[in-house]
């Protein structure tokens, strides 16, 4: 039984790669806004090899607990937060995940999110479509500069964590003329010799940055990373980006305090309980809201897609997988056993 289940729709790109292979694929979900049942997902889990899955999908350990001949999931996104790695390590199935092809398009799209709150972009757009704008005015949807500008103070930006998405942010900066500062949970050390930027500490970095970006990944430490405490730390003119994921903010805080002006603005691609925002935050006119859409162009989403199929043909070959997020897995005694019972 070569069998994948891909949980929704991917891109063509990705569904080629396995087709090619003569692999039998089940598509869980045609539809673009509705997810997978639950029940469909652990029925499908049962009768195949490989779940090739997306972030919207929790594959916990009950699903992992539902197929002991099941060889891997591969997982469409960098992040894998969906996933229980803990428990599939435990199992002895392998995960995957998409590094690195989403890199400059997630870095662009927060520059996009950072441009367009500092310089009130979709107000400007409201305004514009409501038939508002009927004269230009000197104190018309007046923003806060990126670069220099007309003070010609250099702005502070702010990245917490330093990874591959994080330090692309850090190079577009450049061009801006900003004074880059990065905290990473790892330590300084993390910033290796990278160029043009500088180590602060977590205060520091909340105090004097007048954007700050998160780019770290979602687990029990990171989760509300930035709350009321930090949030009251911040400028009162300072915006917040989040391209990485929705828990590492507390967004009712954050509603709070785009509201009573703690700070100045934020721009959000992620949400605490997606697709859900936050009460309040909808009515808010100093954020700028995307659905998502932060690796959405249509290169990186083919790149992702071939890349998830690609590991789900290792996955279920039986063969280490290009991307595992828990290679140590293929060390345990839990994967040769898996593995077995597959070929058997
Ligand atoms: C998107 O959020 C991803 O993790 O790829």
């Amino acid at each position: 039984m070569r069998h994948v289940f891909v949980t929704r729709r991917i891109p063509r790109a990705g569904m080629e790669i396995l087709e090619s292979e003569g692999v039998s694929v089940e598509v869980g979900q045609e539809r673009e806004d509705a997810g997978v049942p639950r029940e469909k997902l652990l029925k499908e889990t049962r009768r195949s090899r490989v779940l090739l899955s997306l972030l919207t999908e929790a594959v916990d350990r009950e699903v992992l607990g539902e197929n002991p001949r099941l060889q891997g999931v591969a997982n469409m996104a960098v992040g894998f937060d969906n996933v229980d790695v803990a428990a599939a390590t435990e199992l002895g199935i392998p995960v995957s995940n998409t590094p690195g092809v989403l890199t400059d398009t997630t870095a662009d799209f927060t520059w996009a999110l950072l441009l367009a709150v500092a310089r009130r972009v979709t107000e400007g757009d409201r305004y514009a479509r409501d038939g508002r704008f009927r004269l230009w005015g000197p104190n018309l949807l007046v923003g806060g500069d990126v670069s220099p500008g007309g003070s010609g103070r250099r702005k502070v930006l702010g990245i917490v964590g330093f990874g591959r998405i994080g330090s692309a942010v850090a190079r577009r900066a450049r061009g801006f003329d900003m004074d880059v500062r990065v905290h990473t949970r790892g330590g300084r050390e993390r910033l290796g010799d990278a160029q043009g930027v500088r180590w602060a500490e977590w205060e520091e970095l909340l105090e004097e940055s007048d954007f700050i970006s998160l780019h770290l990944p979602l687990t029990p430490e990171t989760r509300h990373l930035v709350g009321e405490p930090e949030l009251r730390r911040m400028k009162e003119t300072a915006c917040l980006v989040n391209t990485a994921r929705g828990p590492v903010v507390d967004e009712a805080a954050l509603v709070r305090a785009l509201r009573e002006g703690w700070i100045g603005g934020a721009g959000l691609d992620v949400y605490e309980a997606e697709p859900e925002l936050a009460p309040g935050l909808a009515k808010l006119d100093n954020v700028v809201l995307a659905p998502h859409i932060a690796s959405a162009s249509r290169d990186t989403r083919d790149r992702m897609a071939t890349m998830a199929a690609t590991n789900a043909l290792h996955h279920l070959r039986g063969e280490p997988a290009p991307n595992p997020v828990n290679p140590e897995v293929y060390e345990t005694e839990a994967w040769h056993h898996r593995r077995s019972l597959a070929e058997g």
